[in-house]
Formats: structure tokens, C-alpha cells, sequence
């Protein structure tokens, strides 16, 4: 039992922000971002919708599977920035593509989505009830929820969508998963206010102690302390699915890890002792893109033709929540 990848595609909007852009609306500098986090430009969606971008990675994918969309049991969106509160994307994309044999479910796991994504893509097709072929979008339109007068937060994020056709196959994917959600205020960003027309003010203004909302609908992210906590959760998380695998990280041929920060990725990479040139990195031109920063590197890596047959990847994420995952696989 296992699963393989059979196509991957990416959507990056066409509209680009650069550090110099950020000169001009923060009081920053293209040296202090690319030295801090190895950015230096990101894509931002022009009011696109989140599952727009989602079905143009989607198409890709199917069309580079060579999958048609008939042939889908199951979709799997994840994201963090849906454009509804319901109906859910994955039933969105679904229509859209017309993959009226798919069932459709969203997950909201923020920067982890698609390493939680892969592993239940799995689980679904290991069971055996009939779901053999799974599409997994991951979109998100991150720049909707940032605050372009906050300077720590603003030049991070950028917009756009991955998309992978995974189908059963004989290699298992090994997953180590894990939540701390004592930690679930150092990154948040509000949707709407649980106002109704009954709520008392006094009740509204004890609840909003926690979680604090004075940034309105943008994103609140205590960045020194997430950077600190993630370097340690991308080490760990990566080295125990390499146990479960059983194998050491060095015997991993490429990693694929979340699109934070340079810095978050050269230090765990350290940690595990492994060697930089496996690790594949594109934050320089897309920023962190939360979900669909794993898949968008997976489309563009198949694209350049970087992984081979029988080649064991290695992806890991972290993101609000905490949450974290990776996962350990035979291409
Ligand atoms: O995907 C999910 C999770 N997100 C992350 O993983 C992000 C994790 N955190 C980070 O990547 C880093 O903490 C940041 C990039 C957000 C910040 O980098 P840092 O090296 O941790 O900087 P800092 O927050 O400790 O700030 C150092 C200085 C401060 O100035 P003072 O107080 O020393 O005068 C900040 O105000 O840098 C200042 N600063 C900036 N200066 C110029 C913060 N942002 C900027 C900026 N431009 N954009």
C-alpha cells in the first residue's frame, strides 16, 4: 500500500511586488529583507478569488498527470484565505472542473496544510473503499490578510497555488504529524467578529481578551518567537519521519521545506546535519505562500526535471497553530 505523485502544477499571479516596492510603503530596505528572510519579490493577486487560483494550478496538474478530471474520487483543498465561509473550495473546484465522481473536503492547517493533505490522501486510498485517485489544491491569497502598514509582517507573504494528482501506488509515505496549540496566539488573523443582533458589549469586550483583535481582520504573527520555534519543529519533525521511514535524513536525495524565511530553513537544515545543496528553495521569487508553498516548489522541481525515479523526498511544514508535519517518501 502506498501512494504515488503523478503530476504537480503551480499558479503564481502575474502581478509582482519587490523589496523596492516595500521601500516605498514601509520604512524597510531591500537589504535588511533579502539578509533577513531571502526574499526579495512575491506575487500578489489582484483581487483573483483563492479557489480561481487554485483551479488554474489544478488544470495544470491534471493536464501534466495526464488525469482527466472525470477520473478524481476525491478533492482536497487546503487553505487558510478561502474566499467563503461556505460552500467549502474543494466543492467549488469540483464544479468547476466538472469532477462529478470526486467528493470534496477543505482542511485548514495553515502552513502544514499540504503535508496533512498528502497523509490523508493516503489514508483514503489505503483503505481501500474505492478512492484510488485524490487531487490535492493548496491556494491561498495571503495578502488579503496582511497589514501593509506593519513592516515585519507585510514583506513576507505572497499569493498563489499548488496543485498535485497523487494516485495509489507501492511506496507508503511516512508522516510525522503534530499540533501545539498552547502556542495558537503567536500567529492569528481574525474573520469576522461572532456578532449578532442579541450580543451584549460587555460580553463582546471580555471575549476579545483573547486573541486580541485590535488588527481588525490582518495578522497578528510574533515573529521572533514562531522563527525560534520553528527551527526546532522543522529538525524534529523532519528526523522522526525519517525514523518511521527508517532512514537517516541524509539519505534524503531533496527536501522540500515550507517557504519562510532563509534563515528558519539554513538553521534546521544544520541541525540535521544534512547537506544545503538537497534542500530546494524558491522564497527568493514567491515569499511564503502558507500551503501552497510545498506544492508550488513539488510543480516547479517536475517541471525542471530534478526528480528522478526511486529518489526519497523529504517535505515539512510548520505554520499558525502551531502546527507542523513532514513526510518521508519514494518518488
Ligand atoms: O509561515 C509561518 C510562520 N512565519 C514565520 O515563520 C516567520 C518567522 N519569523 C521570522 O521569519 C522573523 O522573525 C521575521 C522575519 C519576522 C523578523 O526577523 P527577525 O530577525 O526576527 O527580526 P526582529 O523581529 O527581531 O526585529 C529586529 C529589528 C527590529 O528593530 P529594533 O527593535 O531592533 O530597532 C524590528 O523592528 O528589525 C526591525 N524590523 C525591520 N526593519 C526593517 C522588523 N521588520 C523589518 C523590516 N524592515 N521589514
Amino acid at each position: 500500500m502506498g501512494i504515488k505523485i503523478k503530476g504537480a502544477g503551480a499558479y503564481l499571479p502575474e502581478k509582482i511586488a519587490t523589496n523596492e516596492d516595500f521601500e516605498k510603503i514601509v520604512d524597510t530596505s531591500n537589504e535588511w529583507i533579502l539578509k533577513r528572510t531571502g526574499i526579495k519579490q512575491r506575487h500578489i493577486s489582484q483581487g483573483e478569488f483563492t479557489f480561481s487560483m487554485g483551479l488554474k494550478a489544478a488544470k495544470q496538474a491534471l493536464k501534466n498527470a495526464n488525469v482527466t478530471a472525470q477520473q478524481l474520487d476525491l478533492i482536497i483543498v487546503t487553505t487558510v484565505t478561502a474566499d467563503f465561509y461556505f460552500p467549502s473550495m474543494s466543492n467549488v473546484i469540483q464544479g468547476k472542473l466538472g469532477a462529478e465522481n470526486a467528493i470534496g473536503i477543505d482542511i485548514s492547517c495553515a502552513c502544514a496544510g499540504f503535508v496533512y493533505a498528502l497523509d490523508m490522501a493516503q489514508r483514503y486510498i489505503d483503505f481501500g473503499d474505492g478512492i484510488n485517485t485524490v487531487l490535492i489544491v493548496s491556494a491561498e491569497n495571503m495578502t488579503k490578510t496582511v497589514n501593509y502598514k506593519d513592516r515585519s509582517t507585510c514583506v513576507l507573504f505572497g499569493d498563489g497555488a499548488g496543485a498535485v494528482v497523487v494516485e495509489k501506488g507501492e511506496n507508503k509515505a511516512y508522516s510525522h504529524l503534530g499540533v501545539d496549540g498552547t502556542q495558537a496566539e503567536l500567529i492569528y488573523a481574525h474573520l469576522f467578529a461572532p456578532n449578532n443582533c442579541f450580543t451584549e458589549k460587555e460580553e463582546a469586550l471580555k471575549n476579545s481578551k483573547v486573541f486580541p483583535n485590535e488588527t481588525g481582520r490582518f495578522m497578528f504573527m510574533d515573529g521572533p518567537v514562531v522563527y525560534s520555534l520553528a527551527v526546532k519543529i522543522m529538525a524534529s519533525s523532519l528526523k522522526k519521519a525519517c525514523e518511521k521511514a527508517k532512514i537517516s535524513p541524509n539519505e534524503l536525495d531533496l527536501i522540500i521545506p515550507h517557504q519562510a524565511n532563509i534563515r528558519i530553513i539554513e538553521t534546521a537544515i544544520k541541525k540535521l546535519g544534512v547537506q544545503k545543496e538537497k534542500v530546494y528553495v524558491n522564497i527568493e521569487k514567491t515569499g511564503n505562500i502558507s500551503s501552497a508553498c510545498i506544492p508550488v516548489c513539488l510543480a516547479q522541481i517536475l517541471k525542471e526535471g530534478k526528480i528522478k525515479e526511486n529518489q526519497k523526498i523529504g517535505l515539512v511544514g510548520f505554520g499558525a497553530g502551531m502546527i507542523y508535519g513532514a513526510t518521508v517518501f519514494t518518488f
